[in-house]
Order: structure tokens, then C-alpha cells, then sequence
């Protein structure tokens, strides 16, 4: 069900851009009409990020980016188009229209109360007399009442039936349970409890729901996690245990660990940033969940082998987000929860204050790999480490690395750094040359993939949109191109919506267009939208643009004549 235009129309206009921005970016006033402020979506140092109360869009002058306020929220707050009007709705007190529930959303729905009953039933089980065996494991485990409810802890009683009974009872029924992922099928029909005898872990999503659980078993049995399986409102791939609280941390980092126990350990001891990967080495789609929330990633997986298999790879991903990653090696414990338990919460404090950065932390890994204590590893570890620090695009801190890995390999710095220099020249002639193959330059975003036939129909298009959207009465008793005469099909698209709109009497409005086009559709037309117009002439300006735009259809028009002409002489000639 598409979301009323009424809505939307109504939504953007309660959701003023300037203080919806103004919650993520700080916006100063510089000349002119618009407010300018840091990009929020590509890093720099000087504001090229505006934002225009008049026309209510925004528009990053540096990567393109641009949109009204829907999209705005759509960008940073990562949601889809329909979650950032609900997002918005949210804020401006606006009780989203009836879903006319669409049957997948009404399923989600079911689901997803199917899942809070059950974490209620898990949780009623865990404090009752019949959880002895899971509050014995808890309190061994140190985790304390204030934590049990924080994570809404449960037990699943060794039972075959227990909770699906219960659930039935409630009215759900064996395929709700089996959706969920909460019951098997059993051999004779019906089915059995999918967790039993279990510590039971809701897995909450950033919205607040019950997505999901992990069970973790009470002894040292296996699997000692089982997770739900991905059922329709949960994918292990996509969401993080902890994110739920994770999210409103003022630390300005997360933590990432293994075990939910580590992470209930973690927060007890106050760093309440913990999150963990639910028994996947952390996906590209978690680490983008995770850039929503902050900037640092601080990876504290196991000591052991697999532990430091998975921070290589977590690092890797991390850092083609262009988040900061640090590595913290917990040492003498085999995790963070058994360190805390050992040393104290301040003593894992100082091991983040402390903890190495990442190339500290590869530097250490390739020393592993190749220990530089014969002739031959000091070879090999030279080169491993010269081609990662080849990599880095600061070059105070080559020099320090450069130092660092001298220091490992006992050679001199020199020999380090000028290994590291000619490898740098050498990539960059290879870049240099693909460029030149491809005759490419980076193009700015808003830009690219837009290429304009006509450039000079294109502009005047451009500027009839821009006319339009800024003044639509302008339009009054005028005679407007149809869209067909337009050179560009994503021009002509935007503008009949406008026309359309124009038309019919309504307001034109960016929530409703941002949900008829992709955002980089959306940038584009912001960027239109920004460049000047001088509305004093907009009448003569209007004429212009119009006599450009139809213009160029009399050409064509005159062209085909021309052709029908020269075929028909060709014809007589021939014939
Ligand atoms: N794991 C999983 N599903 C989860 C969480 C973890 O399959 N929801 C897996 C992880 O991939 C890892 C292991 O279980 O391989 C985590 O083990 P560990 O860190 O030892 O978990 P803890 O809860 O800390 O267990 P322990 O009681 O041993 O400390
Ligand atoms: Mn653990």
C-alpha cells in the first residue's frame, strides 16, 4: 500500500529541514538564504554541505548528495522510504496512516507479537521456581538481576512442549510457531520447541522489536549457541545482539565482541556499547548497521586462532566504511568476560585506552605469520609489511608505522620507508595508466550517470523544472511543453510529476516525489534545484526556457520533414 500523498505532503510540511538537519548537523549562517554546515555524508573540513529553508532540500556541494527532508532521514538514519516517513511521522507526532495492512506487513506483525510473547514467556520461566537450573547459570556467571531484565534474559524449560502449549493457549497457531522459527516440524504432525533447557537471549532490533532469539546451553554441550533461524522478520546477517542498547551509548565507540555473554558482562561492568555478531563473522550488512551509530569500532574478539581470524576479517570491512578500527587483545583471559572477571572493569578500561591500532595490530599478525628471527622470515615480513604500508594515505603516519616495523624486523627505518615510497610510485603509475586507458575522472555523484544528449535543451529544462518547483503559479495561463518535448527522460519524468501536480491544483511536494525516485534521481534533482535563478525575471526566463525546449522539437520536426523530403526525391530519382 503506497502511503497517501496527503500524508506526505502534510508530514513535510510539519517536518521543517532546517531543524530536522540541524539534530545531526551543525548549521551556521553564513550569506544568503541558505545554512550551511560539515557534510554528514563524506568527510571534510570546510562546509560545502547546504541546506535551503526556502526551497527545503538539502545539497552537499562536495559529493552530490542532495534531497528533501525524506531522503535526508532515508540517508542517515539508513532507513527505506517507507521507515524514514515513519521516522519522521514519529517525531512530528503523526500517527502513520491505517496500514491497510498489506498481508506481508500484517504477517511481520503477528510474527514479531508471537516473539514479545514468547520472550515473556522465557523471562516468567527464568524467575520462577522451575528455573532453578538457568538462575543457578546466571548467578555463576556473575550476571546480575539489574542485567537479566536490561536484556530480557529467559529460560526455555527442558521440555519438549513447553512454550509452543503456551503459545497456543494464546491463540497462535502451529504455523505462527512455525514461522517464527520458535517450533519444528515433529514426524507425526505438530512439532516440539525449537529452544529447550536454554538461557534464552531476545535479540532486539534498533526499533525496539523482538526479532529473534539465541539460546545458550547451561553446560558444555553443543551447539553452545543456537539462534533462530532467518524467518521473515529475522536475518542473523543483518541485525547485532546488544544493538538495541548499544545504540544510545555516549562512549562514541562500540564494542564488538563474540559471546552474548560477553556482552551482558560488558554492560554490567558499564561499557554499554558492547554488541555482538550472532554467530556470524561480521557481515558488510551488520558493519553498515553499525556506522548509523558510530564512527570506532573497537574489535575484542577471543585470543584464540578463530577469534583473530575474524578481527582480520571484521577490519577489512570496517574499513572500506571508513570507520576508525581498533583491535584489543584481552590477555591472560580467553575473553572479555572472563578479563573483567579477573582484573576488573578498569583494568579493561585501561586495555582500551591502550589498545593497539589496527596497523599495530596487523604488524603483530604478519610478525606471526612470519616470524623475523631467521634471515628468511626478515625477508618475508619486510615485504608483507612495506605492501600494507604502501597503503596508507597519510604519510607522517607511514613514517611512524615504517619505524614500527623496522623495529620488529631489526633493519634499519630507512630501508623500510624506501621500500614503502617506491612501492607507493609504482601503484601510482599503474593508476596513472588505467586512467589514461579509460580516459575517466571521477565525476561528482549527483552527476553521475546522468549524461545529457542535448546539453542545451538540457539546461533549459532544468531551469523550467526549477521555475516551476520554486513558483508554481507561474504557470498559470500559460501554454507548457509537454513532457515528450523534453531531451532528457529523467528531466522529462520530474517534470511531468511536476506538471501533473501543477495540473491538478495540488502542492508540489518532495515527500512525495522522494518516493517515486531513487535518491540518486532525488540528489539530481536537488542539485537542479540549487543552481540560480533570478525570480524577478522569472517570466522572461520562463519564455526562454520554453522557446529553447520546443524549439528543439521544431528542429526535429523540421528534420524528419527534411527527410521525408530527401526520401521522396531519392524515390523520384529512383523511380
Ligand atoms: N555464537 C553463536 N551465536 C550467537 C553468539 C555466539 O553461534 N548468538 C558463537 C560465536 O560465533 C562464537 C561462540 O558462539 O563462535 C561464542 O563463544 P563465546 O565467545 O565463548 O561465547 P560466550 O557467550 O562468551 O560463552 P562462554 O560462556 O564460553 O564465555
Ligand atoms: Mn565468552
Amino acid at each position: 500500500m503506497p502511503i497517501p500523498e496527503r500524508f506526505l505532503d502534510e508530514l513535510t510540511e510539519r517536518s521543517d529541514i532546517v531543524e530536522v538537519v540541524g539534530q545531526y548537523v551543525r548549521l551556521t549562517k553564513k550569506s544568503g538564504a541558505n545554512l550551511f554546515g560539515l557534510c554528514p555524508f563524506h568527510s571534510e573540513k570546510t562546509p560545502s554541505f547546504s541546506v535551503s529553508p526556502d526551497k527545503q532540500i538539502y545539497h552537499c556541494f562536495g559529493c552530490g548528495k542532495g534531497g528533501g527532508v525524506i531522503n535526508f532521514i532515508m540517508e542517515i538514519e539508513n532507513l527505506d522510504f517507507r521507515d524514514a516517513v515513519a521516522f519522521l511521522a514519529r517525531r512530528a507526532n503523526m500517527p502513520m496512516p491505517e496500514e491497510a495492512e498489506g498481508e506481508d506487513s500484517s504477517r511481520r506483525g503477528r510474527l514479531l507479537e508471537l516473539n514479545r510473547d514468547a520472550a515473556r514467556f522465557f523471562y516468567d520461566r527464568l524467575v520462577s521456581s522451575d528455573g532453578r537450573a538457568a538462575q543457578e547459570y546466571v548467578a555463576k556467571r556473575g550476571i546480575s538481576g539489574a542485567m537479566v531484565r536490561n536484556f530480557g534474559l529467559g529460560f526455555a524449560p527442558n521440555e519438549w512442549n513447553a512454550l509452543t502449549d503456551a503459545m497456543r493457549k494464546k491463540g497462535y497457531t502451529d504455523r505462527d510457531l512455525l514461522d517464527a522459527g520458535l517450533m519444528k516440524p515433529g514426524k507425526k504432525g505438530g512439532g516440539y520447541d525449537t529452544f529447550r533447557n536454554r538461557l534464552m537471549f531476545p535479540v532486539i532490533d534498533v526499533r525496539g522489536s523482538v526479532i529473534g532469539f539465541s539460546g545458550r546451553i547451561l553446560d558444555d554441550g553443543e551447539p553452545k549457541y543456537l539462534n533462530s533461524p532467518e524467518t521473515p522478520v529475522f536475518s542473523k546477517s543483518r541485525n547485532l545482539f546488544g544493538l538495541n542498547l548499544a545504540k544510545k551509548t555516549k562512549r562514541g565507540y562500540i564494542i564488538l565482541v563474540e559471546g552474548n555473554i560477553d556482552v551482558v558482562s560488558l554492560h554490567q561492568a558499564g561499557f554499554d556499547c558492547a554488541v555482538a555478531s550472532l554467530g556470524t563473522s561480521l557481515t558488510p550488512e551488520q558493519a553498515r548497521l553499525l556506522t548509523r551509530y558510530t564512527k570506532e569500532v573497537i574489535l575484542c574478539y577471543d585470543s584464540d586462532a578463530a577469534g583473530k581470524k575474524a578481527a582480520q576479517r571484521a577490519i577489512g570491512i570496517l574499513e572500506k566504511l571508513d570507520m576508525k578500527v581498533r583491535v584489543l587483545q584481552v590477555t591472560g583471559a580467553k575473553d572479555p568476560d572472563e578479563f573483567i572477571r579477573r582484573n576488573g572493569a578498569d583494568a579493561f578500561a585501561n586495555l582500551i585506552e591502550g589498545s593497539a591500532g589496527q596497523m599495530e595490530y596487523r604488524l603483530a599478525v604478519l610478525a606471526e605469520q612470519y616470524p623475523p628471527d631467521t634471515a628468511e622470515g626478515k625477508v618475508d615480513f619486510f615485504r608483507a609489511a612495506a605492501s600494507l604500508l604502501a597503503a596508507i594515505p597519510n604519510a607522517v603516519e607511514r613514517e611512524v608505522y615504517a619505524a614500527r616495523a623496522a623495529d620488529i624486523a631489526g633493519v634499519k627505518k630507512e630501508a623500510v620507508s624506501d621500500e614503502v615510497e617506491r612501492l607507493r610510485r609504482s601503484k601510482m603509475r599503474g593508476a596513472k595508466k588505467k586512467e589514461n586507458r579509460d580516459g575517466t575522472r571521477p565525476i561528482p555523484t549527483a552527476r553521475r550517470g546522468i549524461r545529457y544528449d542535448d546539453p542545451r535543451s538540457a539546461r533549459a529544462e532544468e531551469g523550467l523544472i526549477r521555475l516551476l518547483y520554486l513558483d508554481p503559479g507561474i504557470a498559470r495561463g500559460r501554454e507548457l511543453p509537454e513532457a515528450s518535448a523534453f531531451s532528457s527522460e529523467l528531466l522529462g519524468r520530474f517534470y511531468s510529476e511536476l506538471l501533473e501536480r501543477i495540473r491538478s491544483g495540488e502542492r508540489i511536494s518532495l515527500g512525495v516525489l522522494a518516493g517515486r525516485f531513487t535518491s540518486e534521481e532525488m540528489s539530481h534533482f536537488t542539485s537542479l534545484l540549487e543552481a540560480p535563478e533570478d525570480l524577478a525575471n522569472a517570466d522572461r526566463a520562463l519564455e526562454d526556457y520554453i522557446a529553447v525546449i520546443t524549439d528543439r522539437g521544431a528542429e526535429e520536426d523540421e528534420d524528419l520533414a527534411k527527410m521525408a523530403e530527401k526520401m521522396r526525391k531519392t524515390k523520384s530519382y529512383g523511380g
